[in-house]
């Protein structure tokens, strides 16, 4: 089933989405968007509140790797990739295995972890500079919704471009009217978010052929 909660090991955050809704200015929204120092480690109004390594990925990587039997020398691309979390546990985890990260932000790149900063680019989701089918598994978490529609489908057609066949996605998206009205509250930086049966028809429309979960603000 492409549809599969494989971050089901993530601690559930509690969020108070009234509070968001109140302290989200267009102030606030544009210092998010720079996806700089402030939406990284600035105030928790303006993104993380401190993007900190806590080891939360390694439970992740460890199901992807059965998941999708990645071989010990498998070559993994994170999109989106912040500062290197998931692809250091990947590193840990499986030491054979080449990672790759890409991520628009300068900042994110530069506060990367040491163990995997040589290996991570800057570059946007869109346009990725990899010959096609060079990744055994290709995984973008809560990232290309940050793109307006138009590019957001060339992400998902780039990331299929160059994996040899696995993909795993996490995207902004809602299932009722609540989880709607609590994703519009919550928002400071995606620009592409919709229903999941909306997300569902737009996947094999371009060609995304992968897997894919949800950001549910429930
Ligand atoms: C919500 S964070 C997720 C970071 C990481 N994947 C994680 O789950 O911890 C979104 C990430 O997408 C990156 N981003 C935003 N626009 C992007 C683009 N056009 N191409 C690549 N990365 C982008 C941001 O800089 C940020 O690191």
């Amino acid at each position: 089933m492409p549809e599969i909660n494989l971050l089901n090991t993530h601690p559930h955050t509690k969020r108070n989405y009234e509070k968001r809704a109140e302290e989200k200015t267009p102030e606030i929204v544009r210092l998010a968007k720079q996806f700089g120092k402030d939406f990284f480690d600035g105030d928790r109004k303006c993104g993380y509140g401190g993007y900190k390594y806590d080891g939360r990925w390694k439970a992740v990587v460890e199901r992807m790797k059965s998941y999708y039997h990645l071989p010990e020398d498998a070559a993994i691309l994170d999109i989106g990739c912040g500062k290197g979390f998931m692809l250091h546990d990947f590193k840990e985890d499986m030491p054979n295995c080449t990672v790759s990260g890409i991520d628009i932000s300068e900042y994110a790149i530069g506060q990367a972890m040491p163990s995997v900063k040589p290996f991570l680019k800057v570059g946007s989701a869109d346009k990725l500079d990899f010959p096609d089918n060079s990744f055994d598994l290709v995984i973008s978490i809560n990232s290309i919704h940050n793109l307006p529609l138009d590019r957001c489908k060339k992400s998902l057609q780039e990331i299929e471009r160059v994996s040899r066949g696995n993909s795993y996605i996490t995207v902004d998206a809602w299932r009722n009217e609540e989880e709607h009205q609590n994703l519009l509250k919550w928002v400071l930086t995606a620009e592409t978010y919709m229903h999941v049966e909306e997300w569902k028809k737009l996947f094999p429309e371009i060609g995304y052929t992968g897997d894919y979960w949800w950001f549910i603000a429930d």
